[in-house]
């Protein structure tokens, strides 16, 4: 068996120092690391991985995308996949500043306390704070995708329905499951926010570092809400009363969530995931396929 070879194309000048660990420490041999790569450079390194190693060998070569540009990073991971052809490709993993394990393992925890995919009942509702970013428009795009509707809150009505617009446009979301609404962090309980804040079965909050999106009168608000999860490791905290290391905690009769207790899951998902591409070339993992790999990981698979 030649050795696991883990190609690491980050578009930042300097490829990020926790995702080489995480891969070493999720069995990669070798880590070969490039920063600041881009559509125009990226395709003669995919090339020296497609084109070292045969038949089962292939599968010990395999791709990580990675950096602080999402947009940059999607574009290269594209790239990628546009220069694979017939057999003649690798596993690929795109996780640009975390943004896809960190969304994963948050729905992940959502889906232990409520039922997403709805059945018969009205679809859950959630509303997610900071959803312009990059986690945030992933954890509305999962969220959404398992049937949720969901609360696109954002300081910018308009960049809050420009995250709807691409996401009905790529992703076929049905528009009325998707709601923008505006907030600016504080005085929440007279509002369109209010309303929604009231009818929520989940909320996650995915706002900048050190920002302050919900605060205690705003969680009074949420009087149906089970799940309260915060992805802000930075104080203050993101959601008012949550403390990073929370894991399920139960405050009344929902239970919150803090970073850490999100982070553990993350990590258990970038580590599978990394063992994914190295056992199968035509993997591509992208959010939807990491929350299912978070979800197998729950059940025990
Ligand atoms: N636990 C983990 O393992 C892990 C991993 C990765 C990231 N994270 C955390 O997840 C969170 C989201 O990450 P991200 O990269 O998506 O965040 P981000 O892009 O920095 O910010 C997300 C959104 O927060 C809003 N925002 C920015 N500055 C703000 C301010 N001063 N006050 C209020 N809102 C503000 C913006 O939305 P609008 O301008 O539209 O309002 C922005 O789109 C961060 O706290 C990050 O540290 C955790």
């Amino acid at each position: 068996m030649p050795k696991k070879v883990l190609l690491q194309l980050d578009c930042d000048p300097q490829p990020s120092t926790f995702d080489a660990i995480v891969a070493v420490d999720a069995g990669a041999d070798v880590l070969l690391r490039h920063g600041g790569v881009t559509v125009e450079n990226v395709v003669s390194l995919v090339h020296g991985g497609m084109f070292t190693r045969g038949g089962v060998d292939l599968a010990s070569t395999a791709i990580f995308v990675g950096g602080s540009d999402v947009a940059a990073a999607e574009a290269v991971a594209a790239k990628v996949r546009a220069t694979f052809f017939g057999p003649v490709r690798l596993g690929v993993l795109i996780d640009p500043s975390g943004a896809n394990t960190t969304a994963a393992a948050a729905v992940v925890a959502v889906g232990r306390h409520v039922l997403l995919a709805g059945g018969t009942e009205a679809p859950c509702r959630a509303v997610v704070l900071g959803a312009t970013g990059p986690v945030g428009q992933r954890v509305v795009r999962l969220l959404a995708g398992k049937g949720a509707r969901v609360a696109v809150v954002s300081r910018s009505y308009g960049r809050a329905e420009a995250v709807i617009r691409h996401l009905v446009s790529t992703r076929g979301f049905h528009a009325g499951m998707l709601q923008a609404v505006e907030h600016h962090g504080r005085g929440s309980t007279e509002s369109a926010f209010a309303r929604e804040l009231a009818a929520a079965d989940v909320i996650v909050s995915a706002g900048a570092a050190g920002a302050a999106l919900l605060d205690a009168a705003g969680r009074q608000v949420a009087v149906k809400a089970r799940v309260l999860i915060d992805l802000n490791a930075v104080p203050p905290a993101g959601i008012e009363g949550v403390a990073a290391g929370d894991k399920a905690r139960a405050v009344g009769p929902a239970v919150v969530y803090g970073p850490l207790g999100v982070g553990g899951t993350k990590m258990k998902i970038h580590k599978a995931a990394i063992g994914r591409i190295f056992s199968a070339t035509d993997a591509f993992l992208d959010a939807e396929d990491l929350l299912a790999i978070g979800e197998g990981l729950e059940a025990g698979r």
